[in-house]
């Protein structure tokens, strides 16, 4: 997608070998990027945030896989690489999906050739996760256009928490790439930008990707989305997912649950975005079963922004000596989710329901309720 008109993706191959990313941690007040040379820049990468959302993180983990293996491609060096790339961050599944998925493609091979295939299945990941955000907002758009042919005028409005766009995989997003379709296909929609304490994924991320691309948006305080839906002023609530169960029971960023109940309450169909590669075949029970990570309290007792002078520094917004718990996702059970929009198509959440591998979804996926 753009940035000041440019097209640019969130993570690429540099000059020397190494992979260079738009550092996400100074977004929106500073567009920067890194290059990362070594295992340990990768692993630091995902676990700071520099890039996150949880496509992105699993094709960084691909390329640092690959990098690792440039420098030693031994059994115990693919494991230990693996194994601290998937520890990074806890809750996405996409970062084990793509270790293992790599190790699937090196572990057969003879060492001198296991460095040049990891750095194609690299490359293929990345491919494949445009490819895939890219029908994601083919099937999305469907939807959204079906909500704007009920509407007797105005823009379909959309709510959305965190950042699910295309900063948050290599290009398209997931749950923003049916607008971004949308938009190409001439359909006014406004978007519901939730802020998204702590970090702000909202407001700093969704909102400049948003604005880059010339799609109309307003930034909303966390607690305003129920609200916004008592008043009809919320069509469709699209977010995206970090790891779905078999059941579709879905983790997303914090705060997420909170959306899916009041979208329950209101009868706003409720949408899940998200590749295939999000599904976790092996577990039921979300709420159980998926490991939340839990952050530092810094990031709830402390903010970073931009002075009006442009400085970006650090201010501290919590009473002094107070605890704070920083649990970075939360899981919407699959009775609250209205459909799952996949580069698949679109399954009813309870369509997912008795699914037990990858490719019974083929046959099971059937459009959802709008
Ligand atoms: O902590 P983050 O910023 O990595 O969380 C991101 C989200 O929760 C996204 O909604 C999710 O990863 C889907 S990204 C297409």
């Amino acid at each position: 997608m753009l940035i000041d008109g440019r097209p640019m993706r969130t993570i690429w191959p540099a000059a020397g070998g190494v992979m260079e990313i738009i550092d996400q941690t100074r977004l929106p007040h500073r567009v920067e990027t890194v290059r990362l040379e070594t295992l340990d820049d990768f692993v630091a990468a995902i676990a700071d945030m520099r890039v996150r959302g949880a496509p992105l993180i699993g094709v960084t983990a691909a390329w640092g896989l690959a990098t690792a293996l440039r420098g030693d491609p031994s059994d115990e060096a693919l494991a230990r690489a693996g194994a601290r790339l998937v520890a990074a961050r806890p809750t996405a599944v996409n970062l084990a999906w793509a270790i293992e998925r790599m190790a699937r493609a090196v572990r057969p091979l003879a060492l001198a050739d296991r460095a040049p295939a990891a750095a194609a299945e690299a490359a293929a990941i990345a491919e494949e996760d445009v490819a895939a955000c890219r029908r994601i907002g083919e099937h999305g758009a469907d939807l959204i256009a079906a909500l704007a042919s009920r509407k007797s005028g105005g823009p379909v409005n959309v709510l959305t928490h965190c950042n699910a766009g295309w900063l948050a995989t290599v290009d398209w997003g997931t749950a923003l790439a049916p607008i971004y379709v949308a938009a190409e296909r001439g359909i006014e929609v406004h978007v519901w930008v939730d802020e998204t304490r702590p970090r702000n994924q909202g407001a700093a991320l969704t909102a400049f990707e948003l604005g880059q691309q010339g799609i109309a948006h307003t930034i909303v305080a966390d607690n305003a989305g129920g609200h916004l839906m008592q008043h009809g002023k919320v069509d469709l609530c699209l977010v995206g997912a970090d790891r779905i169960t078999r059941t579709g029971d879905a983790a997303n960023k914090i705060g997420t649950y909170l959306k899916a109940l009041a979208a329950m309450d209101n009868a706003v169909p409720f949408h899940v975005a998200a590749p295939i590669s999000t599904i976790d075949w092996n577990i039921s029970d979300g709420a159980a079963e998926i490991a939340i990570e839990q952050r530092d309290s810094r990031e709830v007792t402390h903010m970073t922004g931009s002075t009006v002078d442009g400085a970006i520094v650090e201010v501290m917004i919590a009473a002094p000596g107070s605890a704070a718990a920083n649990y970075a996702f939360d899981v919407t059970p699959a009775r609250l989710i209205s459909g799952f929009i996949t580069e698949r198509g679109m399954s009813a959440a309870h369509g997912l329901a008795a699914m037990t591998s990858d490719s019974e979804f083929l046959v099971r996926a059937t459009a959802s309720r709008s």
